[in-house]
């Protein structure tokens, strides 16, 4: 059974409601500004969907563009919101960051009421804060293993199912594809980078072999276990042998960026990689196909998937908040929400556009990953509210110590219980 589910509306009623808002909107034309992480085509796509708005409403938007790393915007963004910064209408928004900046953005739950009765409810659940809807999905995230198809095919080899599968096909094709004359071939990429990506990426190592959720749902630091340990000495051996050393620095783009250019047979990365490597220029279109992660290959451990996705909020501190709210109302809006799908594999957060035959047909990840998302696993941000970031920064830290040889996982991980411990003191 899925963890998220959601109701329906009908998307054209919903539709000329949005339409009719948007016109509806005072003639006095504003500057808004957003402020957004880049990431692949990220910026040319919120131009072009942005258009249609500005020119309904005759406001114009000003794209902030910020660095990748969602661990670099919120270290930013929590800077500016304290100090009251009225510069930013809108931020785009990471799931794990309700709670944490919750005080700053306004109460979106009246105006996007009906936005919210058509969404999947456990995302707008991650978004409501002491019954405050505090930002608005535009899309969610779960991340495939991409598998070059065309290699497995010519090396007689599967899809691997478990992560020590994968760890022997990526090694045994790297060999044979170097030994052929690639020497800059690589098994696997994915994000190792002392950064969020990297504590998505661990949790989904250790969740998929039994070892639990780093701290669980009721509150328990629970990452020092003998699976989890296992787990990251796992991903420590593929450092240098079936993953290039670099990829201890590397975030999406720079897995990306290998893959991409035909360098890798495996790449973990979120569906916007889906479109892009199927894009006009891609040396890899139509070679690669994708599956759900690996599992831990014991009976402890399914596959696991990391939920991602982003959200729109608008700024307390805002002095266009009318307009500001017309903006968020539109990117989280069906238009806006299929105009992602279908060019950047975005999974919507809206049930109905599962059911969109032009989504389907041009990016098919999307439909098959409505049950992939329905089951992912959320990181801890719910139970550790306020400290998430914190949390997360001492667990990737951990293991990204561990992976480049600095302490084993058992006595990295044995720090990090105390660590958190620390930080929990009585509660979180
Ligand atoms: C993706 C996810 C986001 C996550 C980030 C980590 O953008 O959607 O939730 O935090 O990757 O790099």
């Amino acid at each position: 059974m899925g963890r998220i589910s959601a109701g329906r509306l009908d998307g054209r009623a919903f539709g000329a409601a949005m339409a009719l808002a948007v016109t509806a909107w005072p003639a006095a034309a504003v500057e808004i500004s957003y402020a957004s992480g880049v990431v692949g085509t990220a910026m040319e796509s919120f131009r072009e969907k942005v258009r249609v708005w500005e020119e309904a409403t005759g406001n114009a938007v000003n794209f902030v563009p910020m660095p990748a790393s969602t661990s670099d915007q919120f270290g930013q963004y929590r800077l500016w919101l304290a100090a009251g910064n009225a510069d930013i209408d809108l931020y785009q928004t990471d799931i794990i960051w309700a709670a944490q900046l919750a005080d700053q953005f306004v109460d979106l739950s009246e105006p996007a009421a009906e936005i919210a009765a058509a969404s999947f409810p456990a995302i707008i659940e991650s978004q409501t804060v002491d019954g405050r809807l505090v930002a608005l999905p535009l899309y969610t995230d779960a991340p495939a293993l991409y598998y070059r198809a065309d290699l497995l095919e010519k090396y007689g080899a599967g899809v691997p199912q478990t992560w020590e599968e994968l760890t022997g096909t990526a090694a045994r094709i790297q060999e044979a594809e170097r030994a052929a004359g690639n020497g800059d071939f690589w098994g696997f990429v994915w994000q190792g980078n002392a950064y969020e990506g990297l504590s998505c990426n661990a949790l989904e190592w250790i969740a998929s072999s039994g070892g639990g959720h780093v701290v669980e749902p009721d509150g328990t630091v629970s990452v020092n276990n003998p699976a989890a340990v296992e787990a990251l000495e796992r991903a420590a051996a593929w450092v240098g042998t079936i993953s290039p050393p670099g990829v201890l620095a590397y975030q999406e783009e720079e897995a990306r960026g290998v893959w991409q250019t035909g360098n890798a047979l495996f790449m973990r990365n979120w569906p916007y990689a889906y479109a892009l490597g199927n894009g006009p220029d891609s040396p890899i279109k139509d070679l690669f196909g994708v599956a759900p992660l690996p599992a831990g290959g014991s009976d402890d451990g399914g596959p696991a998937a990391t939920l991602g996705g982003w959200n729109v909020a608008v700024s307390k501190y805002s002095r266009h908040q009318e307009a500001a709210i017309s903006l968020a109302l539109y990117l989280a809006g069906p238009e806006a929400q299929k105009a992602g799908a279908l060019g950047e594999a975005h999974l919507p957060t809206l049930a109905a556009l599962y059911d969109d035959p032009e989504i389907a047909a041009a990016q098919p990840i999307v439909p098959r990953w409505k049950e992939i998302f329905q089951q992912a696993v959320p990181r801890p941000s719910a139970p550790t509210k306020g400290a998430y970031n914190e949390v997360s920064a001492k667990f990737w830290s951990a293991v990204h110590e561990t992976l480049s040889g600095q302490g084993s996982a058992a006595e990295n991980l044995e720090l990090l219980e105390l660590d958190l411990g620390d930080l929990k003191g009585r509660g979180w």
